[in-house]
């Protein structure tokens, strides 16, 4: 049980730009004059999606299977920046989870041109917010490598008890 206990250590929920204001959660970005918020609405322009992950260089996959993945998530967030009258999709991630215990956070991405304004931890912190309301205590991802520093400072911690997360890929 200690194991599930120190796996993943809580942080601050909030951030001293998130509010709360209904579903939605606000933030402004003082330095583009944007608005941003989060959204769980699962409605998405899988294209938009798609530019998204192509924007920070992911591999692109089949649209009917990134459809599928997030219908079948049990949580998506979207992040929108709103400028004039123009809405973007900026930010996304999502989880898997068993309801009960578990959950697996996916699929972590803010737009290049947002990045570095703390969005990213946000996001992160409003996934967790939304997990832990839902009694899920045991959050994992697995994170590239250049980003695992970004997952401790969220207190994600690496290997607990020398556990190791494990693959198996076909031939
Ligand atoms: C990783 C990513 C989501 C971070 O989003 P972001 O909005 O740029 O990050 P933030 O500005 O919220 O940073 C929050 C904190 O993490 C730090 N941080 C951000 N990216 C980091 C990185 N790659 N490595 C280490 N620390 C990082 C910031 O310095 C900041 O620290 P602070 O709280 O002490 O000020 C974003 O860079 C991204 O979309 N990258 C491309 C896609 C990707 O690699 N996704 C993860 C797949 S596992």
């Amino acid at each position: 049980m200690v194991f599930w206990k120190r796996f993943f250590t809580p942080t601050p929920s909030n951030s001293a730009t998130l509010s709360t204001t209904g579903t939605e959660e606000f933030v402004i970005d003082q330095e583009s004059q944007s608005r941003v918020f989060f959204s769980t609405d699962r409605e998405i322009d899988l294209y938009e999606l798609e530019e998204l992950c192509d924007a920070v260089g992911w591999a692109r996959r089949p649209i009917r299977k990134v459809k599928k993945a997030v219908e079948c998530s049990f949580l998506v967030v979207t992040m929108w920046e709103i400028k004039g009258n123009r809405r973007r999709l900026v930010g996304f991630a999502r989880a898997t989870s068993d309801h009960a215990f578990n959950a697996t956070v996916w699929d972590v991405v803010i737009h290049p041109s947002l990045q570095s304004k703390g969005l990213g931890k946000a996001l992160m912190q409003y996934i967790i917010r939304k997990l832990r309301h839902s009694d899920i205590s045991n959050i994992t991802l697995f994170a590239d490598p250049q980003v695992v520093d970004f997952y401790r400072r969220l207190g994600f911690v690496l290997d607990p008890e020398g556990i190791k997360g494990m693959f198996w890929y076909p031939d």
